[in-house]
């Protein structure tokens, strides 16, 4: 009962079956080359798993998202994204002095090397945020170099997590030519960075508490996802033994496509067009089920989640409080939850199940917010962080940890014999 057979070209091979701690079944391949000469063909890994984790649970079917055991929902009630931050990358929640002094940590550590300023000033004012975030982390292995001690490792985690959102409000600044505003050590961590995005050097800037509420939940939502694309590259890159900072500078890059983190932008570039052309849902949706067309419902549809994404549903509820407490009336919004209700009446999204995912309603918050749509998938980033570095430490501290290599099936020429170009 505990084993998987299988019969290839008439010979019978047994494999052993692993089994997690929610009962997810697996059938153990570690050995399928060795044994049988074939390897398993699985491209874009739909069915295939990486690693082993005890750090993030999904049961697509169920809409189920936990974050080391805790609910999602009840994480983004009542918890805060430091404390998320601090459970993912620590398997615990933290006392109260853990976290004060976690928190007291993220602090004194945002400050960037003044030299690092030269970085942003050399990129061009139209560059993409996601550019300048990628190769900015990369750029704090050349300050902070990896030691192989732990103590280090743990500060070079916190330094990650305390300036990658200097850099990202540094980027902001840089693409609409305003001073850089330096972190503050009174403020809070979502709040610090509102206020380093949107305050001036000419008056005094109080951050609205709704956006920094708003902002911690997003930023909580988004934390980790398990084995998705960008936390796959992270521990891809991770796995050759490269350093943290190389390792997330790769997941950001990962996150950038529009079919990942990338979606929260074209998400709302699809609903202004839908906007502009006077809120012809019906020619968008034929297009989206035309494959010839090469256009998707952008904010649709998860390669896990097969009934909902409880992070949609939750977010779907926190714009309209979020708009409605900033007195925000965006026809965008209209846009989504008319497009949301045709899209889940129509055969074609019901027989593939295709539901709204996080990005659906994401950029509609941070529109109302004031963020600008360049600037989504750095949010995205920013949330993530911690989830990337719970992972690549994970990944690093496990002596299960081989070097990522997947094999491939050649379908190529076969052996010939090279023709000098004069011959040819
Ligand atoms: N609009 C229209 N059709 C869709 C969509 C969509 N958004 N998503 C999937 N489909 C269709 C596919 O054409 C395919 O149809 P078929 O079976 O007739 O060929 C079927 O649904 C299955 O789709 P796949 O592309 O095979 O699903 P996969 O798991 O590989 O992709 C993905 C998942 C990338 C999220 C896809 O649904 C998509 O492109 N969505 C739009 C982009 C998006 O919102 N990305 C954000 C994902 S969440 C995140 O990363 C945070």
């Amino acid at each position: 009962m505990d084993t998987a057979k299988l019969i290839l070209k008439g010979h019978e091979y047994e494999f052993p079956l692993i089994e997690g701690s929610e009962h997810e079944l697996a059938i153990d391949f570690t050995k399928l080359r060795a044994q049988t000469g074939a390897i398993s063909f699985d491209p874009g890994y739909g069915n295939t798993g990486s690693c082993m984790s005890e750090i993030t649970y999904i049961d697509g079917e169920k809409g189920i998202l936990r974050y080391r055991g805790y609910p999602i929902e009840q994480l983004a009630e009542r918890s805060s994204f430091v404390e998320v931050c601090y459970l993912l990358v620590n398997n615990k929640l933290p006392t109260a002095e853990e976290l004060a002094s976690f928190q007291q940590k993220l602090t004194y550590h945002t400050l960037l090397h003044e030299d690092m300023k030269k970085f942003f000033e050399s990129y061009p004012p139209s560059a993409h945020p996601m550019a300048i975030m990628s190769a900015t982390a990369i750029s704090l292995s050349a300050y902070y170099p990896e030691l192989l001690d732990p103590e280090i490792i743990d500060l070079n985690i916190v330094r990650l997590l305390a300036k990658f959102k200097t850099i990202a409000a540094y980027a902001y600044k840089r693409s609409i030519g305003q001073a850089y505003v330096y972190p503050r050590n009174d403020l809070g961590y979502t709040e610090d960075f509102l206020h380093m995005m949107f305050a001036v050097p000419t008056e005094d800037y109080v951050v609205p508490e709704v956006l920094t509420r708003a902002l911690d939940l997003l930023l909580i939502l988004h934390a980790d996802h398990e084995q998705n694309c960008s936390t796959s590259t992270v521990r891809m890159v991770g796995s050759s033994q490269a350093n943290m900072f190389a390792s997330v500078a790769a997941g950001v890059s990962a996150l950038w496509g529009p079919l990942h983190g990338g979606a929260n932008q074209a998400v709302i570039e699809m609903l202004q067009m839908i906007h502009k052309d006077g809120g012809d849902y019906q020619k968008y949706m034929n297009m989206a089920k035309d494959k010839d067309s090469g256009f998707r419902l952008m904010g649709f549809g998860h390669r896990v989640y097969k009934n909902f994404d409880p992070r949609a549903q939750i977010l779907k509820k926190a714009a309209d409080e979020v708009l409605s407490e900033l007195g925000i009336n965006d026809p965008l919004l209209e846009i989504a939850k008319n497009l949301e209700a045709i899209a889940l009446a129509d055969s074609y999204f019901v027989e593939r199940k295709l539901y709204p995912n996080v990005d659906f309603y994401s950029g509609i918050i941070y529109r109302a917010m004031g963020i600008p749509t360049d600037m989504f998938t750095v949010m995205f980033a920013l949330g993530r962080l911690p989830g990337w570095i719970a992972q690549w430490k994970e990944m690093r501290n496990d002596a299960a940890t081989r070097i990522n290599r997947p094999r491939q099936i050649y379908t190529g020429a076969t052996v010939r014999d090279y023709v000098p170009v004069k011959e040819r």
